[in-house]
């Protein structure tokens, strides 16, 4: 009788979690269960990526569970191209693959929300069907340079493009019941001594470029959490910056989620509790201890424990693991493959095209190149995908009916057997932050003089891998390699002699240099790292089945030189070990900022950042311009029309603007309007344009007209000057374009 009291008086006495008495359970947790909620469960295996087999095999990391107050584990993992937990499991023969979709960069080619949402919708389906509560995801930084290792996890150079990718990509994910964690928050823009690196930025290029997008991505989408990155900005670690953590992004730009930090990132835990930096991962017994003594010895007040907590059971009562959602394991990876694939055609994009393109199926294809026969679906690293399955060019030719010329597609057939054997070798050798080895372009002259007699034409895809750990090496990877240079050359004489056109296809996780060898080409496709539906997507851009509408996200300008930041980017040095993550590891938080690039970068281009820079200061020196895509048909715009609206309070104050698309063109195709403005630049330095808006149209047949409408917040077009937002008077210049480089139709008006 007395322990069916006693049993009872507890039960009264301990309280669970609800939504609603989150105050009244941290008043009960000690500090040691306060502790343990902030410090993840810790990293099996820290191989860089994040290994966790709490939960969910595979899965990057969780939070301790506190059973006696009804407080759930729960679990993180990557990542932006697609939800990464391991794909077998030992004991069991079911697997757990899934969706490999394009990567950041080629859903911000889309330029279109919709499509990047219903990319979230599915890859967050996977998150909660899989048991997974927050996915590590979007990466946004900004492509500052194209040599940086994991640009193609990134979106974009421009703010507002990456800004509204990223909302939409959290909504779309969000729209499950699952989190995300927008990522990394803020100024990680090389991989090269990314644990170390201190980013030195003015507060003006902070706020109107590098930490613009993730303001667009928290007030549009309120992700449930954000990573703080593993870089230091202006001395200060960014997972220990309160300016950053609280007085940025939760009193300025009103954030009321959890901070993360990246893996192992940072250093002095008390400071990341103080900073607002809530979840410590993947989390050791070294960062517990060192959270309780600093609580201990007065250095932290519970207050900002209790802060971290709080926002931390916030967001636990919001998670499938609370609601105690059954997860299926079974989601419909075949749903979402259709998925994949409409948003990867809709990434391509088409940057070259003198009467080669559309062609085929008809006739016969010579394909050529490896990668045509081992296509890339992603980058390396936590951005990584176990995907099902990936659908080379070859394959995707031979699906839409394409005829293949044969001695080429035997050749490669053999030849890929033992390239593939060879590479797989070296690959299980390395350690993730190396690139994936690449089969060697070897093809015999004969067999590409013999094609060119029996085909109709030529296709050579150029594939590029790279990754999380690493930036890219200028020789290696951002320039063409000499066989590869030759193969394109062999070709276009070989093809060109028998008047047949060569199409180059650059599957690429970023920016290749272009101008040394485009005139080979009669056209270029631009498919990035299209997901597992790659080879498909391809073909269908190839034949005409869909017409591509991708536009750059970002400059590709004329030689690596001409780069506003290749004075201030680190360049990968033959003599030093590739990863420097790990180069400067310094004891604790001592900083001798010696080393130029590695120890510090220098942000000296400021805003001018991609074509803010190449628009204003080095006037036309780029091969292809921000915005820059082709299309199969043609468009005519007209009926620029300007509105000012909204009340009289400054801030609600839009300009409503409306533009007419009509397709003059055979072919049904979508067109992208960019709505750029130019400032008046007198009282403050500006560039000669800013995007701050843009729209995709629905499929336009032939004839057909639809009319865009974007809105544009007047207080989207401040400058940060002196510790403030402030709105320049003046005459606007309000430039509907086609990309950056381009007139376009304009109008202006006086603010
Ligand atoms: C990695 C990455 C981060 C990832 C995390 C977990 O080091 O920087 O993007 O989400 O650790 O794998």
């Amino acid at each position: 009788m007395l322990t069916i009291i006693l049993a009872a008086a507890l039960s009264v006495a301990t309280p669970v979690l609800r939504e609603d008495n989150i105050p009244q359970i941290v008043s009960l947790l000690t500090l040691e269960e306060k502790a343990a909620i902030l410090v993840g469960c810790g990293s099996t295996a820290f191989d860089g990526i994040g290994r966790n087999d709490v939960g969910v095999k595979g899965s990057a990391g969780a939070t301790h569970p506190i059973p006696r107050l009804g407080i759930p584990s729960i679990v993180f993992a990557d990542g932006p191209a697609g939800l990464r937990i391991d794909p077998v499991r030992p004991g069991t023969d079911k697997t757990y693959y899934c969706t490999g979709f394009p990567i950041g960069t080629m859903l911000a080619s889309t330029w279109n929300t919709a499509i990047v949402r219903s990319v979230g919708e599915a890859m967050g389906n996977e998150v909660l069907e899989y048991g997974v509560d927050v996915l590590l995801a979007p990466g946004m930084n900004i492509h500052r340079n194209p040599l940086c290792g994991r640009n193609f996890e990134y979106f974009s150079e421009d703010p507002l493009l990456c800004g509204e990718i990223a909302a939409a990509y959290v909504q779309g994910v969000q729209s499950n019941g699952v989190g995300t964690s927008v990522k990394h928050f803020a100024l990680n823009n090389q991989e090269l001594n990314r644990l170390h690196n201190d980013a030195r930025v003015s507060e003006r290029a902070a706020r109107e470029i590098y930490l613009r997008a993730f303001e667009i991505a928290v007030r549009k989408a309120q992700p449930w959490t954000l990573m703080s990155s593993y870089n230091y900005i202006n001395g200060v670690h960014a997972s220990e910056n309160r300016w950053l953590l609280t007085d940025v992004l939760r009193d300025d730009w009103g954030f009321r989620g959890v901070v993360v930090t990246d893996w192992g990132g940072g250093y002095d835990t008390a400071a990341q509790i103080h900073a607002g930096n809530d979840l410590i991962q993947s989390g050791s017994d070294a960062r517990y201890n060192a959270l309780i003594e600093a609580v201990k010895d007065g250095r932290l007040a519970m207050e900002y424990v209790d802060a971290c907590v709080t926002r931390a059971l916030e967001l636990i009562v919001k998670c499938p693991a609370f609601r105690g959602y059954k997860f299926s394991e079974a989601p419909d990876l075949e749903a979402h493959a259709k998925v994949c694939r409409a948003a990867a055609d809709e990434g391509i994009v088409l940057l070259k095209n003198h009467g080669a393109l559309p062609a085929g199926p008809d006739g016969v294809t010579a394909l050529l190149g490896v990668t045509s026969y081992a296509f890339i679906a992603g980058g390396t690293g936590s951005g990584d995908v176990h995907r099902p399955y990936v659908v080379d060019l070859r394959q995707g030719l031979s699906d839409a009916g394409f005829k293949l010329e044969s001695g080429l597609d035997e050749f490669y057939t053999a030849y890929m057997q033992d390239e593939r054997w060879r590479c797989k070798m070296i690959d299980g050798n390395n350690s993730w932050v190396i690139d994936r080895e690449r089969p060697i372009e070897v093809v015999p002259d004969e067999l590409i003089k013999q094609a060119a007699l029996t085909s109709d034409r030529a296709v050579v895809t150029i594939g590029r891998v790279f990754g999380e750990g690493k930036d890219r090496d200028l020789y290696y990877s951002y320039m063409l390699q000499e066989r590869e240079v030759e193969l394109l050359r062999k070709t276009a004489d070989a093809f060109h002699a028998q008047g047949k056109k060569v199409t180059v296809i650059l599957n690429v996780g970023g920016v290749v240099e272009m101008a040394s060898w485009q005139d080979l080409a009669d056209a270029i496709l631009l498919c990035w790292q299209p997901g597992e539906e790659g080879g498909h997507s391809v073909a269908s851009a190839l034949s005409g089945e869909v017409n591509p509408s991708g536009r750059l996200p970002m400059t590709i300008s004329r030689r690596y030189e001409d780069e506003p930041s290749a004075a201030n980017f680190p360049r990968v040095f033959e003599d030093k070990p590739f990863n420097y993550s790990f180069y400067r590891r310094l004891e604790g938080n001592k900083k001798d900022y010696v080393v130029k690039d590695i120890d510090y970068t220098d942000y000296a281009e400021d805003i001018y950042v991609g074509y803010r820079y190449f628009g204003t200061k080095a006037r036309g020196a780029v091969a292809y311009p921000f915005g820059y895509g082709l299309s199969y048909t043609s468009f005519r715009w007209s009926d620029l029309k300007i509105e000012k609206t909204g009340s009289l309070s400054e801030d609600s104050k839009c300009l409503k603007v409306s533009l007419t698309v009509t397709n003059t063109g055979k072919r049904a195709g979508k067109d992208v309007v960019e709505l750029y403005v130019k400032a008046p630049g007198r009282s403050i330095d500006k560039p000669e344009r800013e995007l701050k808006a843009f729209a995709k149209t629905p499929l336009l047949e032939p004839g057909q007209s639809c009319t865009v409408q974007m809105t544009v917040p007047v207080e989207s077009l401040a400058s940060w000057e002196n510790g403030a937002w402030s709105l320049e008077k003046g005459r606007y210049r309000i430039i509907a374009a086609r990309n950056a480089s381009d007139k376009g139709l304009r109008k202006a008006l006086r603010l």
